[in-house]
């Protein structure tokens, strides 16, 4: 099918061409000069004090897990309602994903359910921060002190995205960000994992690289495989952290025009945003009636749509733990109403018109 809308589209320009011819010019393909930059302009705006590049949040957040020790046997709480990603990589280090349901207004992890979930196995909470703003990081941080468990944020959807001031990633004991193509800014695939715990950064030196603090020798002090990124992606990385200003401000602008234009609709909800949070637009995110006749309609109109997360608890690959619906009223809700509209930088007015009339037409008939 030929979409006259499409769900994600990068925003790249000469910008990222010319970064790259240069990269390519210079000959450095492997993390070099461009990782360098990448890293530094990374760590300022994030204020993380260490910062190390993976290859794509899956497997950041999986160093990042092994950085703190999670390992078999543990478990590690982790919201119902997110990208499987997140409780994959808690599930390939051998610990257990324990699974608890969101808010419903902001379908952000929901604080009040964690102390009950909390064991003597209990090794670490993933809180992840979804769809561009942050979950309320002080009551998790309370808990952690309280229990002496670690935080591993995922904050994969929260490049440009501060709670109370402090960047996604940087609250807990360490964090990831996403590079994947519908991130806010974008390597294709990529990550960075962040950390203010110098032991912690020093792990994931090793892990990430062949078990060696640095490149350029062939002695190996631990185990360690190989989670690089290449100078090339760092080059369109660069490229990218230096139109953020202007992503924020079309996506934000797009997203005001839905929010105008849609708001009224019988049934149809927005997510909630929060006072404590800054709000970086990364799909429009809303509840309808009759969430499959709109997708069935929309797709019709050549218009490319997505659901919301299927709740990782009656995902088949999780079947085996054996949760019971009941415990997640809003996660099933998000995933029985939920829809995801585009908001990417390459909407034009019209484009967003166009859905809005579809979606209005849809209700109306
Ligand atoms: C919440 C969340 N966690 C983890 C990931 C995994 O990141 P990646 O696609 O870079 O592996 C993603 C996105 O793709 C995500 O949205």
């Amino acid at each position: 099918m030929e979409y006259r809308i499409q769900q994600i589209q990068p925003f790249f320009d000469d910008q990222e061409t010319r970064n790259l011819e240069k990269a390519i010019k210079t000959g450095w393909v492997t993390e070099g000069p461009f990782a360098q930059e990448f890293l530094s302009l990374l760590k300022e705006f994030t204020g993380a004090r260490y910062a190390v590049l993976a290859n794509n949040g899956t497997l950041g957040l999986y160093l990042a897990l092994l950085s703190v020790g999670v390992k078999d046997g543990d478990e590690v709480i982790v919201p119902d309602f997110t990208f499987n990603a997140s409780a994959s990589s808690i599930a390939f280090t051998g610990a257990e994903p324990v699974f608890t349901d969101i808010n419903k207004n902001d379908l952000q992890i929901d604080t009040s359910r964690i102390e009950r979930l909390i064991t003597s196995h209990t090794k670490a909470i993933m809180p992840v921060h979804i769809y561009g703003q942050s979950c309320d990081m002080d009551p998790i941080v309370e808990l952690a002190r309280k229990y002496k468990i670690r935080i591993v944020e995922d904050a994969a959807q929260g490049f440009g995205v501060f709670y109370k001031g402090r960047h996604t990633g940087t609250i807990g004991d360490v964090g990831v960000i996403s590079f994947f193509a519908d991130k806010t800014i974008t390597t294709g695939e990529g990550a960075v994992i962040l950390t203010n715990d110098e032991a912690i950064y020093n792990k994931l030196k090793m892990l990430r690289n062949q078990g060696r603090p640095n490149s350029g020798t062939f002695i190996h002090p631990e185990l360690g495989m190989n989670f690089r990124m290449t100078d090339l992606q760092c080059a369109v990385g660069v490229a990218q952290f230096k139109k953020f200003e202007q992503i924020r401000e079309i996506k934000s602008r797009n997203f005001n025009r839905y929010r105008d234009t849609l708001s009224g609709i019988p049934g149809l909800e927005f997510v909630h945003v929060n006072d404590f949070t800054n709000f970086i637009p990364f799909r429009v995110n809303v509840r309808v009636p009759d969430v499959e006749g709109l997708i069935e309609h929309l797709e019709r109109n050549a218009i490319q749509t997505r659901r919301m997360f299927y709740p990782l608890h009656r995902q088949p690959c999780f079947s085996f733990l054996n949760y019971d619906d009941a415990e997640f009223p809003a996660s099933i809700d998000a995933y029985n109403r939920g829809i995801s509209f585009p908001v990417h930088c390459r909407l034009n007015d019209n484009d967003i018109d166009y859905l809005c009339t579809q979606v209005k037409a849809f209700y109306n008939k």
